[in-house]
């Protein structure tokens, strides 16, 4: 079967794990042992816990009924999660800081059972019941007002216990209260907790936010709202925070009133809503990462269209009376965008201007539209005649798999002055043939040839997939001029390829894709490639090693479900080289 031995080197740099435990940590282990053995309990102990050290004990899923009596006074962390624990009476641990009863069927805490625990600083009381009994486990909870990090996840709260539950809590740093039954929250909600730095209260039913919420919260930096009810932020205002989570919710539109100030906000996901327009953000923040998969955005016939569409619903919203001013527009050029997903949208033409207004963008996600084609649609400011250039100035990953695409204007591919990756997996897109010297232009009739993508543009491109494109003819020269490191051309079945199809690129590819091309060892012609590394050959009908390979140093080569005769053959014909020792086949038959 699969020799899938292709990675050779770093392996042998791990020893083995069992082997390089510490001389002092086992001599440890083994007086506790010897210890525990003379003591009282000590078959209960050794069947029942796993000692970590004097300060920790874990009593993780040991069908515990009860906490355990007679626990040492000393410890720091305790560990009763995963048990069937029904109520909690007072615990006296002194020095306790952490202590986790997840996953119990808590639902009565009697009310002073937190009272001695003046050291916890860390309480787990995630998957409980902890909306019955209401009167005593709020008591119990208001009593701690020393924690920083508190889960109340999934214990069917509502909007009412919930706030119960917060108070006395000034110094809570986290928060975490995901699948609970919230619906509406309120300014008193975080009223007694107001030092929260990440609050996460995903996967409820959240459908209001009241003013003032959040905005009282410094030092809030992180807030997910994942999986709610929300429709529509009609106007952010929390300028603290950096880390803003709405996905899967039923938004339909984002908007920030204009001001001048500066919000801290780096990372917005907006994933999974229905936003039909791009979202009007803060016109000075600190975006660097923003979230926009799976929603309706492109589903207006025209850029202008959802241009004007947002900019009407931002003055509508903050009824404000001039129209004319492009909100959208303004604030989108002052965002330093690094990241942009839009996969899974409803474009069917290429948002160009408002794309090109994000002059740090580097990765751009266009994957699952359905663009059929990038036409140069740019409103032209004066009837010069000639089309105006707009570029992507710092663009170096672009997806666009799946879009149907055919063609690509040659005015889009000179805007991509630094693209380094393009990913074009799932498209119709043909290569042009280049007919032109090493060193001139690709010509006039190449680049307004709507049949063909003229990659020879993209200088700085390193890495293309092309996979699955219906790619007839691998034309000569179809990469000339370009860096490619890496080029994958695997399923699409039927193409033919030019002899000269790598000319240019010889010297720089470093890795090749042609699997699942159907093809033959006739229809194989490979030219010396003397920097390839990486070869999948796999699932195609060869019968015999192109005999050019030996100019390349191959680390690894892929040519399972061929048509090799025998193992010994294809090794045979590749023998001749050097480099072929370096060789790891996979599965040759
Ligand atoms: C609380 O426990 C649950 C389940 O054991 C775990 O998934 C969660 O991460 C814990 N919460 C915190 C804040 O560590
Ligand atoms: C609030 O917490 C402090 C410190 O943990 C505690 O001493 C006090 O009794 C608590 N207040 C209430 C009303 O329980
Ligand atoms: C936002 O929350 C969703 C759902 O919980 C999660 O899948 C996603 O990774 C989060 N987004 C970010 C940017 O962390
Ligand atoms: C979009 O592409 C980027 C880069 O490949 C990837 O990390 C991200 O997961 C993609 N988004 C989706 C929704 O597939
Ligand atoms: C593969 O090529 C052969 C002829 O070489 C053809 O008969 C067959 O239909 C092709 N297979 C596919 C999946 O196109
Ligand atoms: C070669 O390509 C096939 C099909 O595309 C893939 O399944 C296989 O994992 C690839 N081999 C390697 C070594 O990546």
């Amino acid at each position: 079967m699969a020799i899938r031995g292709c990675v050779s080197s770093g392996a042998s740099q791990f020893t083995n794990s069992r082997c390089s435990s510490k001389p002092e940590t086992m001599v440890r282990h083994l007086l506790l042992n010897l210890l525990l053995l003379f003591s009282h309990n000590c078959d209960i102990f050794i069947d029942a816990v796993k000692i970590e050290d004097l300060e920790e004990q874990t009593w993780n899923n040991h069908s515990l009924h009860s906490v355990p009596q007679d626990l040492d006074t000393r410890l720091k962390r305790l560990d009763l999660s995963n048990n069937f624990i029904r109520q909690l009476q007072t615990l006296a641990l002194p020095y306790l800081e952490q202590l986790d009863l997840s996953s119990n069927q808590l639902d009565l805490i009697s009310k002073g059972a937190f009272e001695n625990l003046a050291q916890l600083e860390q309480l787990n009381l995630s998957r409980n019941a902890l909306n019955n009994n209401l009167g005593s486990n709020s008591k119990a909870l208001q009593s701690i007002g020393t924690l920083r990090r508190l889960d109340l996840s999934l214990n069917g709260l509502s909007d009412y216990s919930a706030r119960l539950f917060l108070r006395n809590k000034t110094s809570l740093d986290e928060l975490k209260m995901t699948g609970n039954s919230l619906i509406r929250l309120s300014r008193r909600m975080f009223q007694e907790s107001n030092a929260l730095r990440a609050v996460t209260l995903d996967d409820n039913l959240i459908s209001v936010i009241e003013q003032g919420t959040f905005e009282p919260l410094w030092q809030l930096e992180i807030l997910n709202l994942a999986q709610n009810n929300l429709a529509h932020i009609c106007d952010f205002t929390l300028i603290q925070l950096k880390h803003l989570n709405l996905s899967h919710n039923s938004i339909e539109f984002f908007m920030s009133r204009e001001n001048d100030h500066m919000y801290e906000l780096e990372v917005l996901d907006l994933s999974f809503n229905k936003l039909l327009y791009f979202p009007i953000v803060p016109k000075m923040n600190q975006l660097k990462f923003l979230y926009l998969q799976n929603n309706m955005v492109g589903s207006l016939n025209s850029e202008a269209s959802m241009v004007s569409g947002a900019n009407s619903v931002y003055s509508d919203i903050m009824s404000e009376k001039i129209i004319s001013k492009n909100n959208l527009h303004a604030n989108w050029r002052l965002m330093p965008l690094l990241y942009i997903d839009l996969s899974y949208n409803h474009f069917t033409s290429f948002p160009l201007e408002t794309l090109s207004r994000l002059s740090f963008l580097e990765t751009l996600n266009f994957s699952y539209n359905c663009l059929q084609s990038i036409t140069w649609n740019v409103r032209n400011y004066s009837n010069m005649g000639y089309q105006r250039q707009l570029y992507f100035p710092s663009l170096k990953q672009l997806y666009m798999k799946s879009n149907g695409l055919v063609n690509i204007s040659h005015f889009f591919l000179k805007a991509l002055t630094k693209i380094e990756t393009l990913n074009l997996e799932d498209n119709s897109v043909q290569p042009c043939a280049f007919k032109g010297h090493l060193s001139s232009e690709p010509t006039q009739q190449m680049l307004f040839n709507k049949h063909c993508v003229a990659f020879q543009q993209l200088s700085t491109l390193k890495h293309l997939i092309l996979r699955k494109n219906n790619i007839r003819i691998l034309h000569a020269n179809a990469f000339q001029q370009t860096s490619l490191h890496s080029l994958d051309l695997a399923g699409n079945i039927d193409m033919a390829m030019h002899l000269g199809a790598l000319e240019g690129v010889q010297e720089t590819l470093e890795s090749l894709i042609i699997s699942e091309n159907n093809m033959t060892s006739c229809d194989l012609s490979l030219p010396c490639l003397p920097a390839l590394s990486q070869l999948n050959l796999s699932n195609n009908h060869i019968d015999n090693i192109p005999s050019s390979l030996s100019c390349s140093p191959l680390m690894e080569i892929d040519i399972r479900n061929n048509a090799f005769v025998s193992l010994n053959d294809a090794c045979y014909r590749i023998k001749p080289s050097d480099h072929v020792l370096q060789w790891k086949l996979l599965q040759l038959l």
